[in-house]
């Protein structure tokens, strides 16, 4: 054999090579498609909420967690935070978060119970987090784990003053958390005051109607599980009508003229335009309320 039918041979024997492997692995990838494919459909995975995860997938899933809210948290610029805001944060706490996070010497209540994951106690998350990454969990919420967004219920000030109150979680006794509720009154005010409160949000009154943020708005009131949304994904119920073309329609739910100002009040409160309605009142803002119309109305 001479040198250049040496070198032939060695090509064609590498080349039979590559085609095997590439071969093996069109078909590995295929045999991973279909068993994805059959694992969904024929329902493999048990997605009960006591089923845990195994150990290496909940320490992975944790990482991308933390990373994620570490990342977005950077921009972040934390103000002081005092006593006094902490003082206002317990307040809504006590209304809005207890029941999944409960608080010192207060179990979780039933809903925040047989949870997977389990609300996590935020005495250590103060501890182990920094207060720009409370305040970027508590107003964006947190996908797949039931942590609600809460930036269509509050202020942004009003959310620093339950990350204030957070803060002070890691020092709190029971007994001084116990002293401090003792001199609530029965009903402590409602703490959804976003209309009055010199806030961010009274500062863009003013502004321009935002249909990007109009946008998140329908999922942030949960618009989406009534109605089908262009540009939203939800799970299609059309409890309500589907909202297609709405911009261009000519009545709102059949018996206000489609203008803007109507659409604010329907969307605001749709049981004084007609108290039969099936849509409820779901405490819309009038600034979440024009920048949802905003969006509407591009929808044509
Ligand atoms: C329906 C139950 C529920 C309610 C109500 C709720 N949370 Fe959560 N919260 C969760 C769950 C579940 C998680 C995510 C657990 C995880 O990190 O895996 C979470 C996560 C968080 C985190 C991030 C914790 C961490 O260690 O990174 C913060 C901060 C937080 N919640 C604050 C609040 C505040 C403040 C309120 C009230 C305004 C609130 N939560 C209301 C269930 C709830
Ligand atoms: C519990 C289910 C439910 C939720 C949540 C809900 N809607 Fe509705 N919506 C309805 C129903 C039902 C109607 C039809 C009302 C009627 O005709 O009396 C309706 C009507 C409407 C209409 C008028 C549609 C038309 O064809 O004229 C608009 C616009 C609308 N909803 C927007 C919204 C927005 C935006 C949100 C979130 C802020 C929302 N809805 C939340 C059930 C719901």
């Amino acid at each position: 054999m001479n040198n250049q039918d040496r070198q032939d041979s060695v090509r064609k024997i590498r080349k039979r090579i590559e085609i095997h492997v590439g071969i093996a692995i069109a078909a590995l990838v295929v045999a991973m498609g279909v068993g994805a494919a059959g694992f969904v459909y024929w329902g493999a995975y048990n997605v009960s909420a006591l089923q845990q995860h195994t150990e290496p997938v909940f320490t992975i899933l944790n990482l991308a967690l933390d990373r994620s809210i570490r990342q977005r948290a950077e921009e972040i610029e934390p103000p002081s935070l005092t006593s006094q805001m902490a003082e206002q944060g317990r307040l809504i706490y006590q209304q809005k978060c207890v029941q999944c996070h409960g608080a010192p010497g207060v179990g979780r209540d039933d809903v925040g119970k047989g949870m997977t994951p389990v609300p996590p106690n935020l005495a250590h998350t103060a501890k182990a987090k920094g207060a720009a990454e409370v305040f970027w969990s508590v107003k964006h919420g947190i996908k797949m784990t039931g942590m609600p967004s809460w930036q269509f219920t509050f202020t942004d000030e009003q959310i620093w003053t339950i990350v204030a109150f957070i803060e002070q979680m890691p020092e709190m006794s029971v007994a001084e958390y116990q002293a401090m509720n003792a001199n609530d009154s029965e009903d402590p005010a409602p703490p959804r005051d976003v209309t009055t409160a010199s806030t961010s949000a009274e500062v863009r009154n003013a502004a321009e109607p935002d249909s990007e943020r109009g946008k998140l708005a329908l999922y942030g009131y949960g618009c989406i599980a009534c109605h089908r949304i262009p540009g939203t994904v939800g799970p299609h119920a059309d409890v309500g009508p589907p909202l297609k073309g709405i911009g261009e329609r000519r009545y709102i739910a059949g018996v206000l003229a489609n203008t803007e100002e109507n659409m604010v009040h329907w969307l605001r409160h749709p049981t004084e335009v007609d108290p039969l309605t099936a849509m409820p009142d779901l405490g819309v803002t009038e600034q979440d309320a024009r920048d949802m119309a905003a969006y509407l109305e591009t929808l044509r």
